[in-house]
């Protein structure tokens, strides 16, 4: 990648977007939006001059529309309104917009400049730092993109108060996984944090903190060839609860099965390269109290298996996983045996009471 992703932590994104804007040479702006962000957070910012004389593009919101046809939707508004290798879009969403986005405009007139404005904890958190890229296909998501990194990130809990409290919770999982690959001190600050307390200042400076673990990782492995995959820790048994809900037609949202998949590899870790027990227990005890449990039994595991024998990482029908020596010590690429997924899982079900 060729340049280190400039992030802003800000709670005056106008300012934040002045400023950015000040030192580009641009010559005409794009706001990307999708029909949530155009009505709840763009009035929000449209006081700011570059933003009321942008060209407003607006997409279908829903992961199910971050699809080929919308980046073409993208592609065909910067042409009809004169956009050119100069010109800067500004994505203002969700992970789907940023992804979205960010892919559309790499790939105008091959490559054209963008900011991410990240609207929810998730996506400020994850998404739209790091490159990634893209648009589902198939039926697979992520199928199509590439690594290109946002000009410039601006980060803002300014956006978070209209979110429901399960959006927030769902970023955090998230947080949570970045505080337990860093250090024992970042991760005992998060899990002291109190949600009911909608503390959004104190939100922005654990914020910080997290996305910046994320970034290093990414400065040091950019396209994900060993590394990056730290960042899996928790999602090889949270993507095999996220598609199972899907199954029973009853999804989850990401961050929780993260939430839940984290305390199934923590005990595999602690089971395969001696993470401590009290973290383990500890962990479990935050993810009962603000995260509830996902159910399941022992008639579950083989399709639980069979998915994290899928999932994207893993290779030649082994599983792989992140796991960890203790907080801050982290271990990428560990495989795991069916008997012992079995015993995590039925660990996991003692840990959160099912
Ligand atoms: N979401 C994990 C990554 O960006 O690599």
């Amino acid at each position: 990648m060729e340049h280190n992703q400039r992030i802003i932590f800000t709670n005056d994104v106008s300012a934040a977007i002045d400023q950015l804007l000040a030192e580009a040479d641009f010559n005409r702006l794009f706001v990307l939006t999708d029909t949530n962000t155009s009505y709840f957070v763009l009035p929000r910012i449209a006081d700011n001059a570059h933003i009321a004389d942008a060209t407003n593009i607006t997409i279908k919101s829903g992961d199910m529309n971050k699809t080929i046809e919308a980046a073409a939707d993208v592609w065909r508004a910067l042409c009809d309104n004169g956009g050119t290798r100069k010109s800067i879009m500004i994505n203002v969403g969700g992970g789907m917009v940023t992804d979205l986005g960010g892919f559309a405009a790499s790939t105008f007139k091959r490559g054209i400049r963008f900011i991410n404005v990240p609207t929810t904890l998730l996506s400020a958190v994850d998404a739209a730092v790091g490159g990634k890229t893209g648009v589902n296909f198939r039926g697979l998501k992520n199928e199509i993109g590439g690594f290109n990194e946002a000009e410039a990130v601006v980060i803002s809990t300014c956006f978070f108060s209209t979110l429901p409290l399960t959006e927030i919770k769902s970023g955090f999982a998230e947080m949570l996984k970045h505080g337990l690959l860093k250090d024992a001190a970042t991760y005992d600050r998060l899990l002291a944090y109190d949600f009911e307390s909608r503390d959004y200042d104190h939100l922005l400076s654990l914020l910080r903190e997290s996305v910046e673990v994320k970034a290093e990782i990414v400065r040091c492995d950019p396209h994900e060839r060993g590394l990056r995959r730290a960042l899996n820790l928790g999602h090889t048994a949270g993507h095999a609860f996220e598609s199972y809900a899907m199954s029973r037609k009853s999804p989850i949202p990401h961050g929780y099965a993260v939430a839940w998949g984290m305390v199934v590899e923590l005990t595999l870790a602690n089971m395969l390269c001696g993470f401590p027990s009290a973290r383990v227990q500890e962990y479990a005890q935050f993810v009962l109290e603000n995260y509830g449990s996902f159910h399941i039994t022992c008639a579950d595991y083989d399709a639980l298996l069979t998915l994290m024998r899928h999932d994207k990482k893993s290779e030649h029908g082994e599983m792989n996983f992140t796991l960890l020596g203790d907080v801050g010590d982290v271990k990428i690429n560990c495989s795991a045996t069916d008997d012992d997924v079995r015993a995590a899982l039925d660990i996991y079900r003692d840990l959160l009471h099912i």
